[in-house]
């Protein structure tokens, strides 16, 4: 196998905080090992067009404490198309790439291994996404910034549901995964989480306002994973009509949480794994993710970090309910 001379990096799919402490740790410990850095902007779509550029040590200074992606970011369609995947690969060799470390989450790392795949390109993930979905690393990079500034955002709510003896259902990210509604909750004392994974065929809403909202509050706030059908408003509605004397009022986060300055743990995380991945291309590890497990670095496959059963842990229901009477 050749040499690996000079890595491209990408950031792709939702910018998650932290995304810019990754990009500046691999240019860093990229040339630290002598290695070449390029850029390539505006993920998968940036690498089929040709919008690349060298990267030194100087191109990512200041950035570690930046939110998004000083990189932009892209959700490609033309990356899914056989077309586009040939012009990318097209463009890597242009460039003299060797290797390439994709920054994103679920759908950009299955991207990464289909690419991998077709063309037996060298690529490294790096988890970044808000969402925590991926398999094989305890935390993503995002997923604790984003669940601080829920965390904040629900505080502030809950001023205004004491004051007005209201209940709040109050929406958040994580696609399909309820990671950030459910430790969001816990973090921020609310009454109840309403999240994918605990769907058996008891209602959650139910079982909720069985157990006796208001018994003892006068005012509570139930945390809602975002989901086409079944969201915030859904909820609201069916107590809105189900117990028409309650104050009912919904809260969507959106893109609020997404943003912003990344926290110590996701700058950390970010710095750690971006050296791993250079660490893996050293000791010449191909398609594989670089996560953090148990406090370790370690090398997840591709195909095993996009598994989308990423092991919820269930107690996390029990403490909920159990510290919110
Ligand atoms: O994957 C990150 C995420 O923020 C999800 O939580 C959310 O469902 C989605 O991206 C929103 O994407 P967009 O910003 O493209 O609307």
């Amino acid at each position: 196998m050749a040499k690996i001379k000079t890595i491209g990096i990408l950031t792709s799919g939702g910018d998650a905080p932290g995304m810019n402490a990754a990009i500046r740790a691999v240019t860093r410990a990229g040339i630290f090992n002598g290695f070449s850095i390029k850029a390539i902007y505006r993920g998968y779509d940036g690498l089929i067009s040709g919008d690349v550029k060298p990267f030194t040590t100087e191109n990512v200074s200041g950035i570690i404490g930046q939110g998004g992606t000083v990189l932009k970011t892209a959700r490609s369609l033309a990356f899914a198309t056989e077309e586009g995947r040939q012009k990318a690969y097209d463009n890597l060799i242009k460039e003299g790439i060797d290797a390439l470390v994709v920054i994103g989450g679920n759908g950009s790392l299955t991207g990464a291994m289909t690419f991998a795949q077709e063309f037996d390109f060298c690529c490294i993930g790096l988890p970044g996404t808000i969402d925590n979905d991926l398999y094989g690393t305890d935390n993503t990079i995002g997923y604790d910034t984003t669940m601080n500034t829920i965390v904040e955002c629900v505080d502030r709510i809950r001023d205004t549901a004491q004051s007005h003896e209201r209940i709040f259902f109050v929406e958040v990210m994580g696609r399909d995964a309820g990671f950030l509604a459910q430790n969001s909750a816990i973090a921020s004392g609310a009454e109840a989480a309403i999240i994918p994974e605990d769907s058996t065929d008891v209602d959650q809403l139910a079982r909720f306002m069985e157990r006796g909202i208001r018994k003892s509050k006068k005012s509570c706030i139930v945390i809602v994973s975002e989901s086409p059908k079944c969201g915030a408003i859904y909820y609201a509605d069916r107590v809105k009509k189900e117990f028409p004397n309650f104050d009912v009022r919904v809260s969507i986060l959106g893109h609020l949480q997404r943003g912003g300055r990344p926290s110590a743990r996701d700058r950390i995380l970010a710095s750690r794994t971006g050296v791993g991945a250079v660490e893996a291309l050293l000791q010449g590890q191909r398609n594989i993710m670089v996560g953090v497990r148990n406090n370790e670095v370690v090398y997840v496959p591709l195909s095993e970090a996009i598994r989308s059963d990423k092991p919820f842990d269930m107690k996390l229901i029990k403490v909920l309910d159990e510290l919110s009477i």
